[in-house]
C-alpha cells in the first residue's frame, strides 16, 4: 500500500482494502486500526498559561567534530558545491525555513581545547592543530586525513557569526575554560562585542570584513566539566566559573553566562555547584545552567558503559524502539528534578536550564562517511524521539530557556546528512518544520490521557506512556504537537478545548509503515510530512494518530 493512502486512511478513519504486497507490519496496524474507538483524550485548558516558548529552545549544536563543520556546513568557498562565501547553500536553506533560533559552536568537548585566536585572520595563514576528536575510540578505523584529524582552521568565529546571520539564529560560543585562561576569554568576548574603533582586537576583527561588533550574548564557561572539560569536582568548577564570570567586560552587550551544568539526572553535581555559588552571592549573569541527555538504549536499562549498551540506527527489533523512546522520556524528570534542586539555593530562579545537548547516540556503522566521527542514520524513530523531546521542552516553558540538539550535520540525530555535493534532510528535520510553529507562542496546559504502549523489556512486560504532546497559543492559532509511539495502534482521540469554539483545522503528519523508514542519497524523500485531510472542525474534535507518528494539528479558535 502506498504510504499516502495509509496515512490518510489512518488518519481519517476510512475503510482500507490492502493489497497483495503489504509489509506484515503495516498490515497489522491496519487491521488494529478501530480496535478501541477514541481510546485517548486531550484537553487543551487555554486558560492555563505555562510561560513563553523561547525560540532559543529550537537551537542546535555545530562542534569541530568529524563531518559536523568541514563536510556539512563548511564546503569552502572555491567548493563546486553551492555555497555562501564557503557555507553550504542548501544546508542554509533548510536552516531559514525552520526558523533555528540559537547555534552552539564550537563544541561539546572540541571547546575546551580551542583557542580562538587560531580562527581569527587571513585563512592561508591559519594554523593546523591536533583536533581533539582525533584519537576518539569511536572511529571504526584510523581517521582518513583531513580537517576532523587536524583542525585546519578555516570556519573560525566570523564565519560561525555569519552562518548563525544567514540562518536567523543566535550564536551562542562556549569558551574554553580547561585549555585556556579567563584573560583569553575575555579577548574573546571583546573581539566579538566591541565596536570598531575602540579596541585593538576589534579592529582586527574590522579588518577582516566585520566592522559591526556581532554582539554575541550567550556564552558556555567550559563544557561537561565533570569529564572532558576538565575532570573537576564541582567546587573546583565553581572556583573557576567564579574567575571567568566575575567582571567580565560584555563590551556594549548584558552578557548570558551559562554554567556547565550535569550529565543526565546528576543532582549532586547540580546541588554543589550551586551551594557554593549561592555562598559567595555570586549567581551574577549567570542566566543558564547547562544539561545534557543523550539517549541510547540497551535491553533492560541504560548501561553505564560508555561504549556498551549502544543499538544501532537502522537495525533494531521493536523492544529497541520502545527502550530507546523510554530513555527519551526520562527528560521530563530529569527536568523537574534539577529544576527542585537549583530552588534550593536559587530561590527566584534567576538561572533558567538550558538543554544543550540531547538526541539519540547510536554505535558506528551507519555514518554516510568514514570522515564522520559520531555519524548516524535517522529513522522515523528519532523524529518521534524529537518531537517527544520538544513537547517536554515545550511544556516545561517555563523552566527551559534555550536547547541544542546534538548535532546539526553528520552527527548524532543530525537534521542533514551531507557527502561533497549530496545533501539529504533527515525525518528529525521534519519534526523542527513541524513544530517550528511553537516559537514565540505561550505553552498552554494539555492533560493527555491515553493507553500506554506495551512491550516486552528482557523477556519481561513493559510499559512507554500513550500519546503525548504539548499545545501553545499564538493569538487566535492554537498549534498542538503529539507523537503516537506505539508501533500498532492508532489512537483515536477526542481532542476538546473547554470555552471557546474551533474555527478551522489542518493537519499534518510524519509517519511510515515501515519502523525503519529514513532518508538516504539514493531515496532522500521516503519519508516526509503529509496533510492529512480533516472532516469536521468542530470542538472536540476526532483525530486519529497514526502508529509510530509525529502530528501537529494548527487549529484557528473562534
Ligand atoms: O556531542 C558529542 C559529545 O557528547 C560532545 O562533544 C560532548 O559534550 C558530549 O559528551
Amino acid at each position: 500500500m502506498k504510504r499516502r493512502a495509509f496515512l490518510l486512511a489512518a488518519a481519517s478513519g476510512g475503510a482500507l482494502l490492502l493489497g497483495p504486497k503489504r509489509s506484515s507490519l503495516a498490515a497489522s496496524r491496519l487491521s488494529l486500526m478501530h480496535a478501541t474507538p477514541s481510546d485517548s483524550k486531550i484537553e487543551i485548558l487555554t486558560r492555563e498559561p505555562i510561560g513563553q516558548i523561547a525560540p532559543e529552545i529550537y537551537g542546535h549544536l555545530a562542534e569541530h567534530l568529524g563531518g559536523v563543520i568541514y563536510d556539512g556546513i563548511w564546503v569552502g568557498e572555491n567548493s563546486r558545491i553551492p555555497n555562501l562565501r564557503g557555507v553550504r547553500k542548501s544546508l542554509v536553506e533548510a536552516l531559514r525555513k525552520i526558523k533555528p533560533g540559537v547555534v552552539r559552536w564550537p563544541g561539546g568537548c572540541f571547546a575546551d581545547s580551542y583557542d580562538w585566536r587560531d580562527g581569527i585572520g587571513p585563512k592561508k595563514s591559519r594554523p593546523r592543530r591536533t583536533n581533539f576528536w582525533q584519537r576518539a575510540s569511536e572511529w571504526p578505523a584510523e581517521p582518513p586525513d583531513g580537517p576532523w584529524k587536524f583542525e585546519t582552521n578555516q570556519f573560525g568565529t566570523d564565519d560561525f557569526v555569519r552562518l548563525c546571520r544567514l540562518i536567523g539564529a543566535q550564536p551562542y560560543i562556549a569558551a574554553n575554560l580547561r585549555g585556556l585562561p579567563a584573560k583569553s576569554f575575555n579577548d574573546w568576548v571583546e573581539y566579538c562585542n566591541s565596536p570598531a574603533g575602540a579596541t585593538t582586537l576589534a579592529d582586527i576583527r574590522a579588518a577582516a570584513g566585520a566592522r559591526d561588533p556581532f554582539n554575541v550574548r550567550f556564552w558556555g564557561i567550559g563544557n561537561e566539566s565533570w569529564g572532558c572539560g576538565g575532570n573537576f569536582t564541582p567546587e573546583e568548577y565553581a572556583a573557576e566559573y567564579r574567575r571567568f564570570t566575575s567582571w567580565s567586560p560584555g563590551n556594549g552587550v548584558e552578557l548570558s553566562f551559562i554554567g556547565a551544568g550535569p550529565s543526565d539526572g546528576d543532582i549532586d553535581w547540580t546541588s554543589r555547584f550551586f551551594s557554593k555559588l549561592a555562598e559567595r552571592k555570586a549567581f551574577g549573569s549567570m542566566w543558564g545552567w547547562s544539561l545534557h541527555h543523550y539517549s541510547w538504549n540497551v535491553s533492560g536499562g541504560r548501561s553505564t558503559d560508555w561504549q556498551k549498551g549502544k543499538g544501532d540506527a537502522l537495525n533494531y527489533p521493536e523492544e529497541e524502539w520502545y527502550e530507546l523512546l523510554h530513555e527519551a522520556d526520562k527528560m521530563e524528570s530529569i527536568i523537574t528534578d534539577q529544576w527542585s534542586a537549583m530552588a534550593a539555593f536559587d530561590r527566584t530562579h534567576q538561572v533558567k536550564l538550558v538543554v544543550d545537548e540531547w538526541g539519540a547516540w547510536y554505535k558506528p556503522g551507519t555514518q554516510a562517511h568514514n570522515s564522520h566521527l559520531l555519524g548516524q542514520q535517522s529513522t522515523i524513530r528519532d523524529a518521534v524521539l524529537a518531537g517527544l523531546t520538544l513537547d517536554t521542552f515545550n511544556r516545561h516553558a517555563d523552566k527551559v530557556a534555550m536547547a541544542c540538539l546534538a548535532q546539526l550535520a553528520n552527527c548524532l540525530e543530525a537534521l542533514f546528512i551531507a557527502h561533497q555535493d549530496k545533501f539529504v534532510l533527515t525525518p528529525t528535520y521534519h519534526v523542527f518544520d513541524l513544530y517550528s510553529a511553537h516559537q514565540h507562542g505561550t505553552s498552554i496546559r494539555s492533560v493527555f490521557s491515553s493507553p500506554p504502549s506495551g512491550y516486552i523489556r528482557n523477556g519481561r512486560p513493559a510499559t512507554l506512556r500513550g500519546l503525548s504532546g504539548s499545545a501553545s497559543l499564538n493569538d487566535r492559532l492554537l498549534t498542538l504537537t503529539v507523537t503516537n509511539p506505539d508501533l500498532k495502534m492508532t489512537r483515536e482521540t477526542g481532542i476538546s478545548i473547554p470555552g471557546t469554539t474551533i474555527r478551522a483545522v489542518t493537519a499534518t503528519s510524519l509517519t511510515a509503515s515501515d519502523i525503519h523508514a529514513h532518508n538516504d542519497f539514493d531515496n532522500p524523500r521516503n519519508i516526509e510530512p503529509l496533510g492529512v485531510p480533516i472532516a469536521q472542525a468542530r470542538n472536540p474534535l476526532i483525530f486519529n494518530f497514526p502508529p509510530a507518528s509525529v502530528t501537529r494539528l494548527s487549529i484557528t479558535l473562534g
